[in-house]
């Protein structure tokens, strides 16, 4: 039986237990409050409270997300989540069952449904996702994340060697995270000049966000490498280093970003591995390419460092590089960059970098594409 029901002044058809609105009743509803329309237009499948209609309540297989779970929904940039409802699912590589509403709803309203929809969580706790911005080729991000990386360094000059690292990143609760760093390549030895792969220092890593808003948010973390790597093939420093830094994440105006990054690197032997201070920081900004597309982001990294015990000159290096999400989802990304010596060019070469990116809390790899 279908019968007309007023609540408010909202007009659903409802069948049965399932509720349509009628799309002249939303045009109705412009004046309305985010729940309102959030009721009307997503409810039905998404759930009143945001959890998921009950599966009995819908007639589909693809799962629905959690909103009330932080842990997922706070990561989330309003943006994407936008974009999702206005053009649907598949625009971000998901299930076409999750419909577009650019044509019943303006983008403030859409914009008003977010506001509402961001109220499922309601833990502070957790820094928003906005704040997690594109990562630089060299400095630690702020931001807690589940993320894999793989960089990869060519050195542009004789004698030459390809570095590669791997990292791995889980985030655990709403502001810390863990990481282990494993660099290995291959390059020739100093002893006999011949190539060879080699281990590099494995590092292990614990960072925590400590102050967060809108805009910035703020982690102190430490990192200790062990003295695993091949020192014969430039692969290694003879000692335990710790390091601890802080690291600031900034979002300006007009989607561009800064990062910053400063800390010292202890030795256990400082006699044969020098302390060492370091300061990155890197500035950019995201363009996307149509409006739900491709996100290009160039960066500009600055990077100094300098041996504290015989007071060197400081190393400066310029990492001019840009980050592209390759896949639908955008959650794999690459990073393609030079980073030129600016002093002490004697010392250090041009090397060429690049980065693949898997932000695997988003989906597996393959997913999304
Ligand atoms: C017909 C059912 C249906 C309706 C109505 C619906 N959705 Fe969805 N939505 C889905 C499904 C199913 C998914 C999961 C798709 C997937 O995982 O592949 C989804 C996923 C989403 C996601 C992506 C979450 C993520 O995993 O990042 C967002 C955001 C979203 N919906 C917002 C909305 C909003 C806002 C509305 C109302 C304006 C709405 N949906 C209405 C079915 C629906």
């Amino acid at each position: 039986m279908a019968v007309f029901s007023w609540v408010g002044s909202r007009r659903l058809l409802s069948v049965g237990a399932l509720s349509l609105p009628l799309w002249f009743g939303v045009s109705e509803a412009r004046a309305q409050d985010g729940q309102s329309l959030y009721d009307i237009g997503c409810a039905s499948c998404h759930g009143a409270d945001g959890r998921g209609a009950s599966p009995d309540r819908i007639a589909f297989d693809d799962p629905l997300p959690d909103f009330t779970e932080c842990s997922f929904a706070s990561r989330e940039p309003d943006a994407d989540w936008i974009i999702v409802a206005k053009a649907g699912g598949p625009v971000r590589g998901f299930s076409e069952t999750m419909p577009a509403f650019g044509e019943a709803f303006d983008d403030a309203q859409l914009q008003s449904v977010m506001d509402h929809i961001r109220t499922f969580c309601q833990e502070s706790a957790w820094p928003r996702g906005e704040l997690n911005l594109p990562r630089p080729l060299v400095s630690e991000k702020a931001y807690p994340e589940d993320e894999a990386v793989w960089t990869t360094g060519v050195n542009a000059e004789s004698p030459g060697a390809v570095v590669n690292q791997f990292v791995y990143e889980k985030r655990f609760g709403p502001r810390s995270q863990i990481e282990i760093k494993v660099p290995f390549g291959f390059a020739p030895a100093a002893s006999d000049s011949e190539w060879g792969a080699a281990l590099g220092d494995v590092g292990v890593g614990f960072k925590h966000a400590v102050a967060h808003n809108d805009r910035s948010i703020l982690s102190l973390a430490t990192e200790v490498k062990l003295p695993t790597g091949d020192v014969d093939r430039g692969f290694g420093a003879d000692a335990v280093r710790i390091e601890p830094f802080v690291a600031l994440g900034q979002i300006l105006p007009n989607d561009s970003f800064l990062h910053f990054q400063g800390g010292v690197e202890f030795s256990t032997e400082p006699d044969v591995v020098e302390h060492e201070a370091f300061l990155r920081t890197a500035i950019g900004r995201t363009f996307t390419s149509g409006e739900f597309g491709r996100a290009w982001s160039p960066m500009l990294e600055v990077l100094g460092s300098v041996d504290l015990e015989s007071g060197s000159r400081v190393n400066w290096d310029l990492v001019p590089q840009m980050q592209v999400t390759l896949n639908t989802r955008q959650h794999v990304m690459l990073n393609l960059g030079v980073r030129f010596p600016v002093t002490n060019t004697d010392q250090r070469g041009t090397q060429f970098l690049a980065y693949i990116l898997w932000d695997w809390f988003d989906g597996g790899f393959l997913d999304g594409w």
